[in-house]
């Protein structure tokens, strides 16, 4: 089976109060979505890259690295989960239903070569697939509809979802057309997979692999990258 990348880049990243959306802002000398293309289209075991854009963009505007026609571009929807459901029926176009996605979020440009080759190495021959994820270091409360604490998680057992985020092509389509169909919103593929039954496997990830969501998340991942050398 070969493994795919699909980006998700068609967000307006509101919380960040920016000119543009975050993935489009600059982190050093390129973008924040120049460095999470590159560490996909710099691995040998990735055979292309979906980047999902919002309709408005103009893709030869952005500051893309050299792909090699490893790169394909697709329009994305409203919410996440649109963005991937279409990414995915490009996918199923030229890839088979048992072939590898690798869903990663664009605002994650800090993910460490050394994660992404762990997830592939653990899940390659997985009956059906998982994401990174890091354990959490706060305790966690579940609150109530009048803000009060309903109950606290079991710390040992919480994980924080981060992605990537790899199942087969088949079951993954499967899995988001079954979370539409009954109306419920997925914010990761993971969940929508857990709606069919399934457990997708934890693989732990480091903590430096952050969305950026707000404006000091950019100075922190400029820390990040620099620490990686890229
Ligand atoms: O908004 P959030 O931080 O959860 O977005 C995660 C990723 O999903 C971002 O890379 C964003 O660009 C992408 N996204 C998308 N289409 C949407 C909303 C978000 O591709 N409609």
């Amino acid at each position: 089976a070969a493994y795919w990348a699909l980006i998700p880049a068609a967000g307006v990243g509101r919380r960040m109060n920016a000119d543009r959306p975050k993935q489009f802002l600059t982190l050093g000398r390129r973008t924040v979505l120049a460095h999470t293309l590159s560490i996909f289209l710099r691995h040998p075991r990735i055979r292309g890259v979906v980047l999902v854009l919002g309709s408005g963009i103009d893709p030869d505007a952005l500051d893309l690295p050299e792909a090699g026609g490893r790169l394909f571009q697709v329009t994305g929807g409203a919410e996440r989960a649109d963005s991937v459901h279409n990414g995915l029926a490009f996918l199923a176009q030229r890839a088979d239903a048992d072939d590898w996605v690798l869903v990663h979020d664009a605002a994650r440009p800090c993910l460490p070569a050394a994660d992404l080759d762990r997830l592939l190495q653990a899940l390659s021959s997985d009956p059906v697939g998982g994401l990174l994820a890091a354990p959490s270091t706060d305790t966690l409360k579940l609150s109530d509809a009048a803000g009060r604490v309903e109950r606290t998680l079991d710390r040992s057992r919480v994980w924080r979802a981060l992605t990537p985020q790899m199942f087969r092509l088949g079951v993954l389509r499967e899995a988001l057309a079954a979370a539409a169909a009954a109306g419920v919103a997925v914010t990761d593929e993971a969940s929508a997979v857990e709606l069919l039954g399934r457990q997708p496997r934890l693989i732990e990830g480091s903590p430096v692999n952050i969305k950026i969501t707000r404006p000091e998340d950019l100075e922190i991942a400029h820390l990040y990258l620099s620490r990686q050398d890229r």
